[in-house]
């Protein structure tokens, strides 16, 4: 009709134009409406997806919480201080006085050697043990005292599923006069009877560490099945838990504490292995 406009005479023209007008307020109307329509319906939808129910209850917020390994240094040093011992802190890096000759480790002793110990220097090397901590507390408090020093020890060690060159040991020491094995097996079992419970037993295997002598290992019945044998314990019903021993004369020399005078026992722990069992 637009196309045809020019032809017309002017009243057709006008009357053409207004009913153009008309069309063209009747389409927009019609868009309107459908707009509005649309608008309308996608709000509804929007307004149901987004419903919230207020009488639900609130999503729990999960806290994180301690490595299981720090847990279970902070129960065993909880422990030591409920009998007298006193937590230590110490370096992990170490000349060869700390990680080997104070602790009467000869020369040849495999320890020493490059394929076992992460040599950092010619005589500095990471600490493979927490033993060395033997040495620092003698040196440092003098006795009488009793230091339970837990800390991180460094091993060459290709890592798979129970090993890692880096893990967790505790170390503990006590030294007065008159000290006895029968001190450090009363002492060892108060310990585990703590940790895992007062039906807890141990048992000590003759054993050698350069620095104890006697030296033994310590087992102690498992803390799943009681000593019947399981999974946890394969079967045997006793958990390595460590070595120990007397304090060898040598240890005290090195430090200058008299082994006449003087004696005492050690033992060390690794928290690793010993975690993994507990949680799991
Ligand atoms: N340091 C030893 C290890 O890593 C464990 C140990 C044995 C600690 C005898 C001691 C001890 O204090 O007396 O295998």
């Amino acid at each position: 009709e637009m196309k045809t406009l020019g032809g017309l005479s002017p009243e057709e023209r006008r009357a053409a134009g207004q009913r153009l007008n008309e069309l063209k307020n009747y389409v927009e109307a019609e868009i309107e409406k459908l707009q509005s329509g649309f608008a309308a319906k996608r709000e509804a939808e929007q307004l149901g997806k987004e419903r919230i129910d207020v009488t639900l209850p609130g999503r729990r917020i999960r806290p994180g919480h301690l490595h299981p390994i720090t847990l279970l240094r902070q129960k065993i040093e909880d422990i030591f201080v409920s009998m007298g011992y006193e937590i230590e802190d110490g370096p992990e890096i170490e000349n060869d006085f700390y990680n080997f000759d104070a602790l009467n480790i000869p020369a040849s002793h495999p320890a020493r050697s490059p394929q076992d110990t992460f040599y950092i220097s010619e005589r500095l090397a990471l600490r493979s043990q927490t033993s060395t901590m033997q040495i620092h507390a003698m040196q440092k408090r003098r006795p009488p005292l009793r230091v339970a020093a837990p800390g991180r020890v460094f091993r060459r060690d290709t890592p798979d599923a129970t090993h890692n060159p880096m893990f967790y040991q505790v170390e503990g020491l006590l030294i007065d006069r008159g000290v006895t094995l029968g001190d450090l097996k009363g002492t060892v079992e108060e310990f585990v009877r703590l940790l895992f419970g007062p039906e807890t037993r141990t048992r000590f295997r003759p054993s050698y560490f350069p620095f104890v002598e006697p030296g033994a290992e310590i087992d102690y019945t498992c803390f799943k099945c009681g000593g019947g044998g399981c999974r946890v314990c394969k079967g045997s019903g006793w958990i390595e838990m460590g070595g120990s021993g007397m304090v060898h004369p040598n240890v005290l020399r090195a430090v200058g504490i008299d082994p006449e005078e003087f004696t005492g026992f050690a033992f060390g722990l690794g928290l690793d292995r010993l975690c993994a069992l507990m949680y799991g």
